[in-house]
């Protein structure tokens, strides 16, 4: 196992820089969760690099074809990483072509998805079952496309499929340009720990960078992953939802720099108010109030109460009574913390028709 990581680190410099993940540190993508509003949140935060959510390559072309407004709209999102999810080679090809025709930074396949309306349309992670299917994929992409081109994948089907180190020698020889691995098989789900150790088999089976993914959720975390696994950087999903101030402070950590302080909680009202305003702005009040709600959750949390805050921010159908619930909790919280805020600086609300 490669334990230098800083050694591995540049020596893959072009490639890191090519692919735009010099900062080490990726938001991973999920679905019902990064979308277009929160991508822009992130962003707006700091430098961390995000991921669409999975879109299905058929989707994807006929939304483009129609015209339609596009699921996962990426118009103006330089560096944006798009994901395709699919299981025939010629369709998440021309998906592939159509997205880089849009912007897209750079195309990943997503074959790591283990819900089972994805795995019984033969997509996702079912698509590691099948490593000849996996060469035609990567080919007929690659053969698509100019931009930078990665899969994500988990270790592999089962324990006794670990097919991850296989796949990424495969990846490599068709002329991807890096990797993401989620340490746990398909049939684990998300139960159990990532296992980092053996994303290090991946990382010794290829040149190419590999990101270490699952159960980071500190720049502790990010320290044991890379050094078990040797990988050229980490990607955050769950940790950056609850915190979206950890991509940041990751990136300080990996790249020497004294870490950015967490917001206190004036700041995280504001900031959860501005997500608040951009899902209700981009989805529209209704469908945007549902999807904003998961992120309620996952901001209204450390003092006794937040249970009963999350339960009134989250029943009202009133976007004014939502925020002003989180006021309140963030006053609570505050004095907890010892911030001594009595108003938020929290930013008028933008209703959307
Ligand atoms: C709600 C949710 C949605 C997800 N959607 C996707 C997806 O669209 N594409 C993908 O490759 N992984 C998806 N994942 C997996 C994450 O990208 C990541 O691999 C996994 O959550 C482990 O990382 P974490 O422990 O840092 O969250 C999803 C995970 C969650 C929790």
């Amino acid at each position: 196992m490669r334990s230098d990581t800083a050694r591995d680190w540049s020596q893959q410099d072009a490639r890191l820089t090519r692919l735009g993940w010099r900062d080490r540190v990726l938001l991973a993508p999920m679905s019902g969760v990064t979308d277009r509003p929160f991508r822009d949140h992130i962003r707006s935060l700091g430098q961390g690099q995000v991921v669409t959510e999975m879109i299905a390559s058929e989707a994807a072309i006929r939304e483009i074809k129609d015209s339609r407004k596009l699921n996962q709209a990426i118009d103006d999102e330089p560096g944006i990483i798009v994901q395709l999810a699919g299981t025939e080679p010629a369709l998440i090809a021309e998906a592939a072509r159509m997205m880089e025709a849009r912007g897209a930074h750079t195309i990943d396949l997503n074959f790591g998805c283990p819900a089972r309306k994805v795995v019984h349309k033969a997509s996702g992670s079912a698509v590691m079952r099948d490593e000849a299917l996996c060469g035609a994929i990567f080919d007929a992409v690659r053969a698509a496309i100019e931009v930078p081109l990665t899969v994500k994948m988990r270790l592999g089907w089962d324990d006794d499929s670990f097919n991850a180190p296989k796949l990424a020698a495969l990846a490599e020889r068709a002329g991807l340009d890096g990797i993401t691995v989620h340490g746990r098989t398909r049939c684990q789900f998300y139960k159990g720990q990532a296992d980092w150790r053996r994303v290090g088999a991946v990382v010794e089976a290829t040149t190419l960078p590999v990101l270490v993914n699952g159960d980071i959720c500190s720049r502790e975390d990010a320290d044991r992953a890379l050094a078990q696994s040797g990988a050229a950087g980490v990607m955050i999903g769950r940790g950056a939802q609850d915190r979206p101030w950890l991509i940041d402070q990751t990136v300080d950590h990996l790249a020497g720099r004294r870490p950015r302080k967490a917001p206190d909680a004036a700041t995280r009202s504001a900031q959860l108010c501005a997500l608040i305003d951009r899902m209700l702005s981009y989805h529209g009040t209704a469908h945007g109030l549902r999807q904003v709600r998961k992120h309620v959750s996952s901001a209204l949390l450390g003092i006794d109460k937040a249970a009963a805050y999350r339960k009134a921010a989250n029943t009202t159908d009133d976007p004014a009574q939502m925020i002003a619930v989180i006021h309140a909790f963030f006053i609570e919280a505050g004095a907890v913390e010892g911030d001594g805020i009595t108003a938020p600086d929290t930013p008028a609300l933008t209703i959307a028709a």
